[in-house]
């Protein structure tokens, strides 16, 4: 069982994919990615749910964020299905769908939850940064279909507090009010925000949010 916490490295390894072998750090190369899985092939929950990471390829390409999916079905199940979602959901699938037939990855990223289904993949998900460290994980289950414009909002957060010392309140959107790191004193805040900033409480102060860089 995997005891992956956020902080870890993201563990490498060797996929067969619907696009053929991929070896996972050559594939994210030096941007972000996000791994995730899904129950299983031919389902309506994940057929929209690839549907839709299919056509947010420009967005995740803005943020320089590589997609890859995962689900213990074959390869040739996988080419079948994409038939399915390019025709139903109106899209290319443009991203690799890993066949994890052994549930080696699965079990290396605690994919499998055992209470909730013994063979299949639940609905995780893994944001990884350029140095491979793991920054987000979540977990949802198999009825209930992933939301990625919030996906894309912490990977929005994600980059803005690498650069900034700043972190997102309840809600965020980017380009909304962010929050003053508790660690930077109020005195050196002047000089680091030039856009200024609000006290509202010692520990919580508010600027504008900085240019991403
Ligand atoms: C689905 O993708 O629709 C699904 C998969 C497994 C269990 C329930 C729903």
């Amino acid at each position: 069982m995997s005891d992956l916490k956020l902080g870890d490295k993201a563990p490498n390894f060797d996929a067969e994919t619907s696009e053929g072998k991929i070896n996972f750090y050559e594939f994210l190369g030096d941007g972000w990615g996000i791994l995730f899985s899904h129950p299983a092939d031919y389902t309506p929950v994940c057929t929209t749910e690839l549907g839709v990471t299919a056509k947010y390829k420009e967005k995740f390409e803005k943020r320089d964020v590589k997609v890859m999916a995962l689900s213990v079905d074959g390869v040739e199940s996988h080419k079948g299905w994409i038939e399915d979602i390019n025709s139903t959901q109106d899209t290319t699938v443009n991203f690799p769908i890993i066949a994890d037939e052994d549930r080696k990855i699965a079990n290396l990223y605690g994919m499998i939850h055992p209470k909730a289904d013994n063979t299949l993949t639940v609905r995780s998900v893994f944001i990884i940064d350029p140095e491979k460290t793991i920054k987000l994980m979540i977990t949802y289950p198999a009825s209930t279909g992933r939301n990625f414009d919030e996906l894309l909002r912490v990977i929005d957060s994600l980059q803005l507090t690498a650069n900034h010392k700043v972190a997102t309140p309840a809600n965020w959107k980017n380009g909304e009010d962010v929050v003053i790191s508790p660690a930077i004193s109020s005195e050196d805040a002047k000089d680091i925000f030039p856009k200024g900033f609000k006290e509202v409480k010692p520990y919580l102060r508010m600027t504008p949010q900085p240019d991403k860089q």
